[in-house]
């Protein structure tokens, strides 16, 4: 049995979604423990291309079950969409292959209303799905699961009580339209008659696979530098998105996870507001978001794109327990003549090389690089570390030593098959080289 939790070293969008997909060949259950429909997970097979919003990112194999823990937050609008267009394209054709905590707290339309109208006052460039809210209700002890939903009675108390508040701040607050009871109850009530066959106490079912042998996968969403504690705060999201909240988010105990390996882009990436030390403003930057169709899976926004930042990578190596590493995305390097790493920030006349927690002291950072040659050569169809040009070895190399971690899988194309797998995780099997 062995159980590995992927997770963002970066601002999200590493592409975990592939590496996730493509490990799910060797588990026999996938998790998302925390975040929503903020996060947009892109999988490709051949013409076909699938963007998972709350479905797990395994559910394209037979016979694997998803879960989705009770540390994410589910908008069942979303969920039920996402199911449809999956049925539609011939997968998910079992129920039984998904599976909802009923402990996980539902999205509720006044989270989405309050996330935008806020945006409007305090802009931290979210992604408008109501995720913050949401969470804050969690926390608050007001919010509804989607066991509540189940119990119409109490679906409807919950709803109520909440609605009396909500609409006071939306009006005389935010200077928004109230809601009224009746439209989200009935509403709500046609995701419940659908909700109902997926609903479940998951952590049961997790400790229960886990004690027939069986290989389990952790699929973190965001990235570890929008971690609510760790991130680059306020700039982040409204959850923990490091390793350790596999096991909250998914009711299992930290003596169950074996393993953690990072996912990081060979550059680094953003949407939204906050710092970003390594950000190209120039034609480089360009460059990179139209080489690596850097627009966001969620909302469409052009991301903002820099160097690989291995400050921000190695404060993920440390607060994930990251050993070994997935690097996606590294054919997008190919046409350029010189690639920089970032190795620390000069601060204040002194080189620093870790992430500050004062932000201004942040903002105030200038980036410390090396240079290294381009490797100017196309790398898609490498599908072993020898087909790959000495200068891309070189590159690959310098980041291991930076982060301190080894390199398991190099991603060079969004293609399943675009992969150069140098280590199976689940099959503790080592290179071919
Ligand atoms: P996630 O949120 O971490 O799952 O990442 P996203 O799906 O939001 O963004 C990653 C994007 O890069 C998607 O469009 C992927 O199809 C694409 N992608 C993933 N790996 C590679 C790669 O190695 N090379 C290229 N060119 N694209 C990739
Ligand atoms: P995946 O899983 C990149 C960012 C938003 C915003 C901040 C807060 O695809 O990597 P939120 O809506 O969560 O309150 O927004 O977090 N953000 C992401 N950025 N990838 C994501 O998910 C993200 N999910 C949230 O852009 O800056
Ligand atoms: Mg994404």
């Amino acid at each position: 049995m062995a159980s590995i939790v992927i997770v963002g070293v970066q601002w999200g969008d590493e592409g975990k979604g592939k590496i996730v997909d493509l490990l799910t060949r060797g588990a026999d259950t996938v998790v998302r423990f925390q975040g929503g429909n903020n996060a947009g997970h892109t999988i490709v097979l051949g013409k076909e291309k699938f963007v998972f919003h709350l479905i797990p990112s395994g559910i394209l194999y037979k016979g694997k079950t998803c879960v989705i823990g009770n540390g994410v937050v589910v908008d069942p609008a979303v969920l039920m969409e996402e199911m449809g267009e999956l049925k539609k394209r011939g997968y998910l054709k079992d129920d039984r292959q998904l599976m909802v905590s009923e402990e996980a707290h539902l999205i509720l339309p006044y989270h989405r209303k309050i996330d935008v109208a806020r945006e409007k006052i305090f802009k931290i460039g979210t992604t408008g799905r109501g995720i913050g809210p949401a969470y804050e209700d969690k926390v608050a002890r007001c919010g509804i699961r989607v066991v509540d939903l189940l119990d119409e009675e109490v679906f409807r108390e919950k709803l109520e009580a909440n609605l009396l508040q909500k609409n006071l701040y939306l009006t005389q607050v935010l200077k928004e339209e109230p809601f009224e009871v009746s439209r989200i109850f009935d509403e709500y009530l046609g995701y419940k008659k659908n909700l109902e066959k997926y609903a479940r106490d998951t952590s049961l079912f997790l400790h229960d696979r886990m004690a027939k042998g069986k290989n389990i996968l952790f699929e973190g969403a965001q990235g570890t530098l929008l971690d609510l504690d760790h991130g680059t705060y306020p700039y982040v999201t409204a959850s923990n998105t490091v390793a350790g909240n596999a096991c909250a988010g998914s009711g299992i105990g930290p003596t169950m996870i074996g393993r953690v390996m990072g996912v990081a882009k060979a550059y680094t990436t953003r949407v939204g507001e906050g710092p970003f030390p390594t950000e190209l403003h120039d034609e480089l930057g360009e460059k990179i978001r139209e080489r690596g169709g850097e627009y966001g899976a969620t909302t469409g926004r052009p991301r903002r794109c820099g160097w690989f930042d291995a400050v921000i990578v190695n404060h993920a190596v440390r607060l994930n327990g990251i050993r070994e590493m997935a690097i996606t995305k590294l054919d997008v390097l190919d046409e350029f003549d010189k690639i920089k790493v970032c190795t620390g920030y000069r601060h204040q006349g002194r080189v620093i090389s870790n992430v500050p927690s004062n932000l201004e002291a942040l903002k105030g950072s200038g980036p410390v690089y090396e240079e290294l040659d381009g490797w100017k050569t196309p790398i898609q169809g490498a599908r072993k570390l020898s087909d790959l040009p000495v200068r891309t070895r070189r590159y690959l190399r310098r980041l291991e030593e930076l982060t301190h971690t080894r390199i398991a899988l190099i991603s060079v194309g969004s293609d399943r098959s675009e992969t150069i797998e140098l280590k199976d995780p689940f099959r503790k099997k080592s290179s071919k080289k």
